[in-house]
């Protein structure tokens, strides 16, 4: 346990970081303006660990922010992170009311999953840990896409094992793979259900009509998609999709990588050893054309007294409360800026003004909409 969380829990006061996020704070001064709005002043570990801080995804309740634990493990946009600082992390966001956590056999591979299953060992019955499947790793590496049964049923083995635990709450189909029905997969999962390896059924990056395939062998509890202010692809039939069947929406990518904290601009590049150098909307051109964007996530997060960073992920939560956002991070500020989400409230008419303006902006480097239509 790290000293700074014995020192907030013993010492009865406020902690500097709470302060932080509730917009009181110091290094962020500049995203704070003193005009803050009263609801910067909430604490969003009050919030998270109260009732309005849960939602639910099908009929798993998880806390309404979660955590991505992907970018830990490395080979992302950062080297592979400590595993000790990365527990610590993880615990830390348990203690600030997080319920919800992210990784997936193919993390590293297997290092993020190592992280998750080390980190919530002590506290299983109190978190939800959500991990995927639908790759081979042939010497270790990964492969291509494999959802055959067999390989499923071997694949869980390992993931609980590394996850120290007996089951996983739930369990995605990370990419589907186009040589096995998706019913073959469902299928196979709901054994693994029945077999009480695994909670719930979850599917990643599916179009509408495998996900309708899908549920009808084994109902679907979430669907992991990408999803943020710039990504809104999904809105072209996959969200009505969930929607309709009663099925929980999970956005990846929340932040765009980073992009909507502020953290770049029009000059930023990125070498090789970052996935951003290969992503549509992290070239030079489509740099400079999104800052557009981010000017708008500037101005309403100054309008809201939040960051940048609050105000996108804010944005995602008021779109359905059925949507669970799990921006990654390896960074305790990072972490605990992004929980301060879940203290902005967005009216429907804010919501309309901010529709409005987006749908002026022309996004470079964002798939196009008929892509939804089709499995990634
Ligand atoms: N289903 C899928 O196919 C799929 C694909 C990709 C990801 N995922 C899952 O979704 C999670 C989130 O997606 P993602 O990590 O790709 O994208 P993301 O959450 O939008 O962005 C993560 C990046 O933003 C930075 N960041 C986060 N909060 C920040 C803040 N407040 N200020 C400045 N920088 C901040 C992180 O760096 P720092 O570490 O420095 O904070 C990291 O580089 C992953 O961890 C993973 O679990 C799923």
């Amino acid at each position: 346990m790290n000293s700074d969380r014995k020192h907030e829990r013993g010492s009865g006061l406020v902690a500097r970081r709470d302060l932080l996020v509730a917009g009181l704070g110091f290094t962020a001064a500049s995203f704070f303006p003193t005009s803050a709005g009263a609801q910067s002043a909430q604490n969003p570990t009050t919030i998270l660990k109260s009732p309005k801080g849960k939602r639910k995804l099908g009929s798993l309740e998880v806390s309404a922010l979660g955590l991505g634990c992907m970018s830990m493990a490395g080979g992302f946009y950062d080297p592979r992170q400590d595993k000790g600082e990365m527990v610590r992390l993880i615990r830390t966001a348990v203690d600030r009311g997080v319920t919800f956590f992210d990784t997936a056999e193919v993390y590293g591979p297997f290092v993020s999953e190592e992280y998750v299953g080390e980190a919530l060992a002590p506290m299983r019955n109190q978190v939800v840990i959500a991990s995927k499947f639908g790759f081979e790793f042939p010497n270790g590496q990964r492969g291509g896409r494999n959802s055959r049964p067999e390989h499923i049923r071997q694949a869980i083995e390992g993931s609980l094992r590394r996850l120290k635990t007996d089951w996983i709450d739930l369990y995605y189909l990370h990419r589907v793979d186009p040589n096995v029905p998706v019913e073959d997969v469902a299928g196979t999962v709901k054994d693994l259900i029945k077999a009480g390896k695994v909670k719930h059924f979850g599917v990643s990056e599916a179009a509408p009509q495998t996900i309708r395939r899908a549920h009808a062998v084994q109902p679907i509890t979430a669907l992991q998609t990408e999803y943020s202010l710039i990504e809104r692809v999904a809105e072209n039939g996959i969200l009505s999709t969930c929607e309709e069947l009663g099925i929980g929406f999970v956005p990846w990518g929340p932040v765009h990588r980073g992009f909507l904290t502020g953290r770049f601009d029009a000059n930023s590049r990125f070498d090789r050893s970052d996935r951003r150098s290969a992503v549509p909307s992290f070239t030079p051109d489509a740099l400079k054309a999104n800052m557009a964007i981010l000017d708008l996530v500037r101005d309403w997060a100054k309008r809201k007294g939040v960051t940048p960073a609050q105000f996108s992920l804010a944005w995602l939560l008021a779109q359905k409360p059925w949507i669970v956002p799990i921006p990654g991070t390896t960074k305790l500020s990072h972490l605990e800026e992004n929980l301060g989400a879940v203290t902005v409230d967005l009216s429907s008419n804010e919501l309309s003004q901010i529709r409005a303006a987006l749908s002026k902006i022309k996004v470079q480097g964002v798939r196009a909409p008929e892509s939804a239509q089709t499995d990634q």
